[in-house]
């Protein structure tokens, strides 16, 4: 773990199994980034329990799926940093810190937030940590001083808080000029980097419903462990509401988007914009055919690994990496805690933590 290299820090809460708008949105660019970037992978399991603290069983199972996922996916516990939140205490001191940094009504303003709380039915009875969780998100990507955070669409307005929270510390307790540029803010004594996101391939998959973002709680979403019957059923459903092969289709539609991400042969997908645009003897079903078994090839060494590490053996697989990894982040975590206290005045005596194996 070469600390020449610039760093990364992204993540996943664990909600539910990882699926195909998270490979596409996400995992892929972590994967692609391994090499270049000196990674660190976030388990947000404090998170989990904004919207669910009842169901602590769910969240526990969750969270090794995740990792499992990682794994099977090409996430690297040999050359990146997997990292269990609730086991990083200086992601929660830092978050007390943000959090008087940030206007309350601004917190409350953040798109994602919002989006979320429409979404997924919160009301008005949301916890107290729900809306924290944003504040949250910032330590969580500030505590390991990353460069970028590649993340799908729907987080932009949470990082974009973070550059906000970063920037603010180092103005307030480092000095930092506020007419300083993003870029030269660790150069004039910032404790924080002002991290970019970096949006993958696919910024936003819509879900196999054709409307709305994929996602496990939409009951829209093709897993990474689906089988090919499961994936051609899925998409099967994808409406379009074209009604026959020489009727001119709309290629801009969600079925398209699909063909788009999942149909790695260029001239393959121009050839079906042509035909389906014209209308020229082409179904939707054959389409949904053609594009399922593309995704299929995509997941088919994914669900063979994953399949390796089903059980208690990929239980203890998973134990290791997670016990063995949260020695190496709180290295990282607790030097950016120690630096952020010394600039607050927070010093007056040093602690170290321990972690006995
Ligand atoms: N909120 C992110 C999501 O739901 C997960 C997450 C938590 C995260 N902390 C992060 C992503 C830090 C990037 C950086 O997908």
């Amino acid at each position: 773990m070469t600390t020449s290299k610039p760093r990364i820090l992204t993540g996943d809460t664990p909600t539910g199994q990882l699926h195909l708008g998270h490979l596409v949105g996400s995992l892929e660019s972590r994967v692609a980034l391994q090499d270049e970037y000196d990674c660190y992978f976030l388990i947000a399991n404090m998170h989990a329990y904004t919207t669910r603290a009842d169901k602590p069983e769910g969240i526990r199972q969750s969270t090794m799926d995740i990792v499992k996922d990682w794994l099977a996916v090409g996430m690297d516990p040999e050359r990146s940093v997997f990292v269990l939140q609730t086991e990083v205490p200086a992601i929660a001191e830092l978050t007390w810190f943000f959090a008087m940094l940030l206007p309350f009504n601004r917190v409350m303003k953040n798109p994602t937030l919002k989006t979320e709380i429409k979404d997924k039915d919160l009301g008005d009875t949301y916890s107290f940590g729900f809306p924290m969780y944003a504040v949250g998100q910032c330590a969580d990507i500030l505590s390991f001083r990353p460069q970028l955070v590649p993340v799908g669409e729907d987080q932009v307005a949470h990082i974009e808080m973070c550059r906000e929270a970063a920037r603010r510390f180092n103005q307030v307790y480092c000095g930092v000029d506020p007419h300083a540029e993003d870029h030269e803010h660790e150069s004039l004594g910032g404790v924080f980097p002002i991290p970019e996101a970096k949006v993958g391939r696919v910024g936003r998959l819509v879900g196999t419903d054709g409307k709305q973002k994929m996602s496990k709680s939409l009951n829209n979403a093709i897993f990474l462990t689906d089988t090919f019957k499961q994936i051609k059923k899925k998409m099967g459903q994808l409406y379009t509401g074209r009604q026959s092969l020489d009727e001119p289709g709309d290629i801009d539609n969600a079925l398209f988007d699909y063909v788009r991400a999942f149909i790695r042969d260029e001239a393959r997908v121009k050839e079906l914009e042509t035909k389906y645009a014209a209308g020229d003897n082409i179904g939707d079903g054959h389409i949904k055919v053609e594009v399922a078994e593309a995704i299929d090839q995509l997941l088919e060494p994914v669900r063979a690994k994953r399949a390796e590490l089903d059980g208690d053996k990929g239980d203890a697989i998973v134990l290791d990496i997670l016990r063995d990894h949260a020695n190496k982040a709180n290295a990282v975590a607790e030097e950016t805690l120690a630096r952020a206290k010394a600039a607050m005045k927070l010093d007056l005596i040093q602690r170290e933590l321990s972690f006995p194996r």
